[in-house]
């Protein structure tokens, strides 16, 4: 069979470093796993925005696409930030999720051994945690219409933004989070605002049709966004899978990721639909944006990156163990002292994006043998 195609979109800021780690994996498991794919690198967000004019031309689109998945850095940056909001960097990464139709977005957040004293949080609080938030991806104030700023005379203005959620944009996104709570520990927690708004009313009663007609293994409960953001500090043990809208989903992993001890450590998966041969469009990401504060120094933590490609290893071309391998490798590394200046603590060894890199492959060969 045709080697599986990737394509590779570093994007901005420390999008290009970080995914040049990724692409030493790759090569790894090209020489010491027999996996081969076939990866084309293309211009996303400020970049493309340089190059083309716009943050995501027509054939990058088209090859993303066609790929079997996509891997992106991060996109954006001061340099870009007065752009009008359809031009930005940012609605180049919007315009990748809308257009692959990329409804399900994973956000897992585990606590490694090693890093539990990385956490703001006490140990105890955080050791052990292993939580996934599914974030509806292509919905919501993100997309909805009507929007824009306009001028309402007399020097006022008004900025309006729309929430909207349609049953099957509830139903597709709540599947897959009951799916994954029945492989995991078959808990969901559904996270709106029914209490005031009637997107998130909507949100509780299909959610909870949903869990009757086909969920009924898997213990949902109902919880307020401003609850849930609480209760993650709490108590964050108390949770296996939540799902929850584009924007409270943004805002919670963000959360979540100090519960492991930096942003630099998240990684994501965002899916689409499954076709009728199972296959589903597919993006990978880390969590955090092109840090522009650590831009350009060699300092940025890769490991989020990195987790994101065996994410991928694992959705999109059914090599499980591959990407155990890699999460195995990140442990080891972390549990021998290797930091980045981001998860650094006293005692251990200051390190940078290329070395961790380097400690990482070292670990994959050890693992591997
Ligand atoms: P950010 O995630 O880029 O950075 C937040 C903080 O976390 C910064 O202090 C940064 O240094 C730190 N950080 C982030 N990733 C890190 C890593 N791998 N290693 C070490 N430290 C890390 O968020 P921001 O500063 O709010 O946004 C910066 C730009 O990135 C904006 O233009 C924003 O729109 C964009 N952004 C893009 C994405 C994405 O591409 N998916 C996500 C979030 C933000
Ligand atoms: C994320 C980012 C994006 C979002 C931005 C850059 C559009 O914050 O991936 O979490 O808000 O979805
Ligand atoms: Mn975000």
């Amino acid at each position: 069979p045709a080697n599986k195609k990737i394509l590779f979109l570093p994007g901005d800021g420390i999008g290009p470093e970080v995914m040049r780690q990724v692409r030493r994996v790759i090569d790894w498991m090209d020489r010491k796993r027999g996996l081969t794919f076939d990866v084309s690198e293309g211009l996303v967000g400020g970049a493309a925005i340089d190059a083309h004019g716009v943050p995501l031309a027509d054939e990058t689109l088209a090859e993303a696409k066609a790929a079997d998945c996509v891997l992106l850095g991060a996109v954006g940056g001061p340099k870009w930030d007065n752009i009008g909001f359809d031009k930005r960097p940012e609605a180049g990464l919007l315009a990748l999720r809308k257009e692959l139709g990329l409804f399900a977005n994973l956000r897992p957040a585990i606590v490694f051994d090693a890093l539990v004293d990385a956490s703001t949080l006490k140990a105890d609080v955080v050791r052990g945690l292993n939580i996934m938030i599914v974030r509806e991806l292509t919905g919501g104030v993100y997309f909805g219409e009507p929007r824009g700023i306009t001028d309402l005379g007399n020097g006022e203005r008004r900025g309006l933004n729309t929430q909207s959620y349609t049953t099957s944009e509830i139903r597709r996104v709540a599947t897959v989070a009951f799916e994954l709570a029945r492989q995991r520990g078959r808990k969901l927690h559904s996270v709106e605002k029914a209490n005031v708004m009637e997107s998130g009313l909507l949100w509780r009663e299909e959610v909870t049709k949903l869990h009757k007609e086909s969920f009924t293994d898997v213990e949902l409960q109902h919880m307020y966004a401003d609850n849930c953001a609480m209760q993650l500090l709490k108590n964050p043990k108390q949770f296996d899978v939540i799902v929850t809208d584009n924007l409270f989903g943004d805002i919670l992993s963000d959360e979540a990721a100090m519960l492991t001890g930096s942003l630099g450590m998240l990684p994501s998966a965002s899916l689409g639909a499954a076709d009728a041969a199972g296959n589903r469009k597919a993006l990978y990401e880390p969590v955090h944006g092109s840090a522009p504060d650590i831009a350009g120094k060699d300092i940025a933590n890769p490991i989020a990156t990195m987790l994101s490609f065996a994410m991928a290893l694992r959705y999109s071309f059914d090599r499980g163990q591959d990407a155990d391998m890699i999460e195995k490798a990140v442990q080891n590394v972390l549990g021998g002292g290797m930091r980045t200046a981001d998860i650094m603590a006293p005692g251990m060894a200051r390190c940078s994006t290329t070395v961790m890199g380097d400690s990482i492959l070292r670990e994959l060969d050890k693992v591997s043998s």
